[in-house]
């Protein structure tokens, strides 16, 4: 069968982004036909200064999340990046193989990279280790939101660079990503920008363990404009279009029936809609994260299992690449 991978960083909760934007698909390729594989990237997540034990919690902490979300282990190999070592290996090799200007202009290390003084290298290494975790299990397709595009782009030049040089080996892969827009689902604050687990103000972003109150208050302080209709116009009116495109993936009306519905309402009023339709739909999630969590033991022996599924396979495909390389002393 084909084969679907995609990853997620362990830096802090997952919020409705990530959950439009991927999870929800990931949750949905378990029951196709292809043989899905989603993995917790830490190895990512150091290219930017974390806690250790924060970020233990954090591994723990978002494996509970995907599994309330509904991320099925008995369908779904779910792994930790760091478990398994090939990672790394193919991240080396692939690095020799490309040229710094590749990685220079790609818009994510342009953008993290301007708010520091001193730049680490992973950072800038960081979408070549993407593309090896993608190049690894011989991905055909890769679930994620739009601003994993140019990543992407990546692997699929190292895929054509690696074959060519050393003979077939990796299939290119292709992104899956929605047409509508929950592929980019913009901050609270300010909906010209994505929402982002590392943006300093916590009112831009939802998470799927904030409290019902959490939500609520966060929902009703979103920045909108100076019209009071409820309008679905993405370029001139973003922030609402952001409203109303949240609540049509949270309650799976269209957008043309909410405006409907809602027409009689102030985007104020509106608020308290879109903030019930979250809670409604986040708030069993929120419990079950509650429940996983009081059982760190089961969490663990799901990832081993997931590392052991996965290392497998890497392990295979580093034997044939080191071959290809020329490493080792068989002839
Ligand atoms: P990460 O951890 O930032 O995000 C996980 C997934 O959530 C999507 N996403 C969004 N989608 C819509 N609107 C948003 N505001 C939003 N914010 C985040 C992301 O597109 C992503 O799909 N580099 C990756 C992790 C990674 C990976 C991989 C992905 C590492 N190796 C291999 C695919 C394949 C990242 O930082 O995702």
């Amino acid at each position: 069968p084909k084969k679907v991978f995609s990853g997620i960083q362990p830096t802090g909760n997952l919020h409705i982004g990530n959950y439009f934007g991927a999870i929800k698909k990931w949750i949905e390729l378990q029951d196709s036909e292809y043989d899905v594989t989603y993995c917790i990237v830490d190895l990512h997540a150091i290219t930017l200064p974390q806690k250790p034990k924060q970020l233990t919690e954090n591994t723990l902490k978002l494996c509970a999340n995907l599994l309330a979300c509904g991320i099925n282990p008995e369908k779904a190999t779910l792994f930790l990046q760091s478990e398994v070592k090939e990672h790394s290996e193919l991240c080396w090799i692939l690095s020799c193989i490309t040229t710094m200007a590749r990685l220079t202009h790609l818009p994510q290390f342009k953008d993290k990279s301007a708010k520091l003084k001193e730049i680490p290298l992973g950072l800038y290494l960081y979408p070549i280790l993407q593309a090896a975790d993608i190049m690894l299990y011989k991905t055909n397709f890769v679930p994620v939101g739009e601003d994993q595009i140019q990543h992407i782009q990546l692997a699929q030049h190292l895929t054509k660079n690696f074959n060519n040089r050393f003979g077939y080996t990796f299939p290119t892969c292709q992104p899956m990503i929605s047409e509508d827009l929950s592929c980019r689902i913009k901050s609270l604050r300010d909906a010209t920008k994505k929402m982002s687990k590392s943006d300093p103000d916590p009112k831009s972003c939802v998470m799927i363990e904030d409290t019902p109150d959490q939500m609520t208050t966060k929902v009703k302080k979103a920045l909108t404009d100076f019209i009071s209709q409820v309008t679905f116009d993405p370029v001139n009116r973003p922030s609402v279009a952001n409203l109303l495109t949240i609540h049509s993936l949270t309650s799976n009306k269209s957008i043309e029936t909410i405006c409907e519905e809602v027409k009689h309402l102030d985007t104020g009023q509106y608020k308290f809609v879109v903030a019930d339709a979250l809670v409604e739909h986040f708030n069993p999630i929120r419990l079950k994260v509650e429940d996983y969590l009081k059982n760190p033991d089961y969490l663990q022996s799901i990832l081993e299992k997931g590392n052991d599924k996965a290392r497998e396979v890497a392990e295979k495909t580093i034997d044939e690449v080191k071959a290809k390389v020329g490493w080792g002393l068989k002839a």
